[in-house]
């Protein structure tokens, strides 16, 4: 008798009145999974620290006959964090799902960067992801139902990179953390798990795209898939990982890198 049951297949990335919170969802990346998200029939509330920009995607979703929920706050500040989860939780009662999109990078040569800006991209990237993650766990265990969190790594997680000395340390921290924290968490029936990008387009990477330039055939040396990211290429990896097909992964660091790391 083979052990898969249809209603399991046909269900199995549903996220219908799942509750997910979406951090940075003022930036491509985070605008792409929370209206995959609100496609699924999920719950979405929209974070980010813009609050104009957070209600400018609002007006874009309820035109698209989407609905969605927005909350501004810094998840690198606890009580900004702290703030934004009570909100998802005084508002729908729960959070199911947490994706980490928000992040930043200022890459400079080590002997130039000051230690405070190097501290503030380590504070974007790794503190703010302890802290809502933390928070946004606590949140999932006094429901007792189990969650997901998936964080935005890089594909520099794994390796550095002239310049980054912060971004590649906090995106290779990211994934220890995550790691970690699925250990945490696994007795409370939450996963947790990161994807790894490499390039996709966004308003910072936009000049890369150029495929003249020698950035680009740099990239696609490098990228047997033979192009960069677009956003679009990371909603399935977003929504598989919020779903009940992906229940038995976690502690993972997701390659979406289109075999940059392969090659
Ligand atoms: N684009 C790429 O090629 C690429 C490749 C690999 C990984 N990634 C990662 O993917 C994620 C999303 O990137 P993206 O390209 O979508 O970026 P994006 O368009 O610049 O959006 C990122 C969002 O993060 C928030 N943010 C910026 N600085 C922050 C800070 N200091 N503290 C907290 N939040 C901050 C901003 O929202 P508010 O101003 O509203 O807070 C911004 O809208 C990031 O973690 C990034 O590192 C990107």
């Amino acid at each position: 008798m083979i052990k898969v049951e249809a209603s399991f297949v046909e269900q199995m990335f549903s996220l219908k009145d799942k509750v997910a919170l979406v951090t940075g969802a003022t930036g491509a990346l985070g605008g792409a999974v929370a209206k995959a998200y609100a496609c699924q029939g999920a719950k979405v509330v929209l974070s980010g620290r813009n609050l104009k920009k957070l209600e400018e995607i609002k007006a874009e979703f309820t035109a698209g006959n989407l609905a969605c929920e927005i909350v501004s706050g810094d998840p690198a500040l606890e009580s900004e964090a702290s703030r934004v989860v009570d909100f998802v939780a005084t508002t729908f009662g729960r959070l199911d799902i947490l994706a980490v999109c928000h992040g930043y990078n200022k890459p400079k040569d080590i002997l130039e960067q000051s230690v405070e800006e190097w501290q503030t991209i380590m504070d974007a990237d790794l503190k703010s992801v302890y802290i809502i993650s933390k928070l946004s766990a606590a949140q999932m265990v006094k429901q007792n139902s189990g969650g997901k969190i998936i964080v935005t790594s890089s594909a520099r997680s794994k390796m550095g990179m002239k310049g980054y000395t912060g971004y590649c340390a906090s995106k290779g921290a990211c994934d220890l953390m995550v790691q970690s924290m699925a250990c945490d968490l696994a007795a409370h029936g939450i996963k947790v798990n990161s994807i790894n990008p490499t390039v996709f387009r966004s308003d910072l990477t936009e000049w890369m795209f150029d495929k003249e330039s020698a950035v680009y055939q740099n990239f696609l040396k490098r990228l047997p898939i033979g192009r960069l990211g677009e956003v679009e290429d990371f909603v399935g990896l977003f929504t598989f990982l919020a779903a009940k097909a992906s229940d038995f992964l976690t502690g993972g660091n997701f390659d979406a890198t289109g075999g940059y790391w392969a090659n």
